[in-house]
């Protein structure tokens, strides 16, 4: 795990300029993602970060310094155990293990201050584990109806919300947001989800 989680740092930078050098591949780099989180936690002025997926801990791992306090949830006992070993030291970071759905909404009832939540759980396909389509809807009626005003979402591989068996595409997104919770602003740029609050300082990237 430390050699994976060392040798996956390494390649942050190549995949970068590799992305921005050539036309291919589309798929935006993790270090695009990571200045992408840091950006809107700073303009939002958010200092809580909760991400869903924690997969290896490269998010958490990369912005560790950026935020008070970091949650990340992850549903797979090995990878949960595993980011838990690696940031044990640190109190900032809690790992949570479970379903996203089900933790989310649980822990979002603690918050009382708005959050910057990074949604990366493989919604709609993730290493062939059962799809339940009513995830990202459950997450986001949990963050958008709460009562803390304010809270920005990211959500990640915006291509996949192709309308699966009924899901919402991403063109759908905007217009099913906004008539459920007025007042926020929707736009998808390098395949990234950004949900904020209208009349809110927005994101500028280099
Ligand atoms: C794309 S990876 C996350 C990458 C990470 N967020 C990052 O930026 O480095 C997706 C992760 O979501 C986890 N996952 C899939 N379904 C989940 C669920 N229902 N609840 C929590 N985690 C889930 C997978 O086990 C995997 O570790």
């Amino acid at each position: 795990m430390p050699f994976y989680s060392a040798y996956k740092a390494l390649g942050h930078y190549p995949d970068y300029w590799y992305w921005k050098l050539r036309p291919y591949p589309k798929r935006p780099p993790h270090l695009l993602k990571q200045r992408t989180v840091r950006e809107y936690g700073k303009r939002h002025s958010l200092r809580t970060l909760v991400e869903t997926g924690t997969y290896h801990g490269e998010m958490v791992a990369a912005l560790k310094n950026d935020f008070d306090h970091i949650f990340s949830i992850e549903c797979d006992s090995e990878l949960a155990r595993r980011a838990s070993r690696r940031f044990d030291a640190n109190p900032k970071i809690r790992i949570l293990q479970g379903e996203s759905q089900v933790v989310l909404p649980e822990l979002i009832k603690s918050l009382a201050e708005p959050a910057l939540f990074w949604l990366d759980a493989g919604y709609y396909s993730w290493a062939g584990l059962p799809r339940d389509l009513q995830r990202l809807p459950t997450e986001l009626a949990a963050i958008l109806g709460h009562s803390v005003r304010g809270h920005v979402v990211l959500i990640d591989d915006a291509d996949t919300l192709r309308g699966l068996e009924g899901a919402m595409t991403v063109d759908e997104l905007p217009s099913r947001l906004t008539a459920h919770y007025p007042g926020r602003h929707v736009e998808v740029i390098d395949n990234i989800v950004r949900i904020t609050p209208e009349h809110s300082p927005k994101a500028e990237l280099d």
